[in-house]
């Protein structure tokens, strides 16, 4: 079956997809941007599960994804990932981006979803340059989708223009 990958200039909090991912930290307590959004639509069931997280396995590491409840969102669960901060490009950003969205769709499909909205990991507050970030998201994802079967539709997020014109470009390169 062939995966829909799309754009969307939406506010991921109000998506009815299996899961969204959240652009978090490494302590998974909550933040501005998309983090914030996410957590004050969601209410505090979300917070708590990513507490018994912390104690469990003492946050997230950059690249790498855990699942929580989605509280009150239309969508079932919630993939926090945290993005590399940019670093002027030569500390392995790119591969940390890669990793979050490879890590955050592995982990929505052990945990059965078959619709995935993510938002533009690191182009905010991380600085990430936003047609370089477009790339390695569109690049990470497909090759994900290229060899994992289920997946029926993802969709790419961005709250503003300019992040919506760069997927764009890259989904239409
Ligand atoms: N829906 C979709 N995208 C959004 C939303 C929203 N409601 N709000 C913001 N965005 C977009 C921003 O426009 C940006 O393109 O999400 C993208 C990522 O920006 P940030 O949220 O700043 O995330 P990031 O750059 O990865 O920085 C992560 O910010 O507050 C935090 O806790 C978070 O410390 C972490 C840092």
């Amino acid at each position: 079956m062939q995966t829909t990958l799309q754009a969307l200039q939406a506010d991921i909090a109000k998506l009815p997809v299996d899961a969204i991912v959240n652009a978090a930290n490494s302590s998974l307590m909550g933040g501005g941007g998309v983090d914030g959004a996410i957590h004050r639509a969601g209410g505090p069931a979300i917070l708590e599960d990513c507490r018994r997280i912390v104690a469990k396995q003492g946050g997230c590491k950059t690249g790498e994804a855990v699942i929580t409840t989605a509280g009150r969102l239309p969508a079932k669960f919630v993939i926090h990932t945290v993005g590399p901060v940019w670093n002027g490009g030569h500390k392995q950003e790119a591969e940390k981006l890669a990793n979050c969205y490879r890590n955050s769709l592995q982990l929505a499909v052990e945990n059965g979803c078959r619709s995935v909205a993510f938002p533009c990991i690191s182009t905010g507050v991380y600085g990430y340059p936003i047609a370089e970030a477009a790339k390695v998201a569109v690049a990470s994802v497909k090759a994900f989708l290229e060899e994992n079967e289920g997946m029926e539709s993802v969709v790419m997020v961005c709250f503003d223009g300019e992040n919506y014109e760069a997927i764009q470009a890259v989904l239409n390169a």
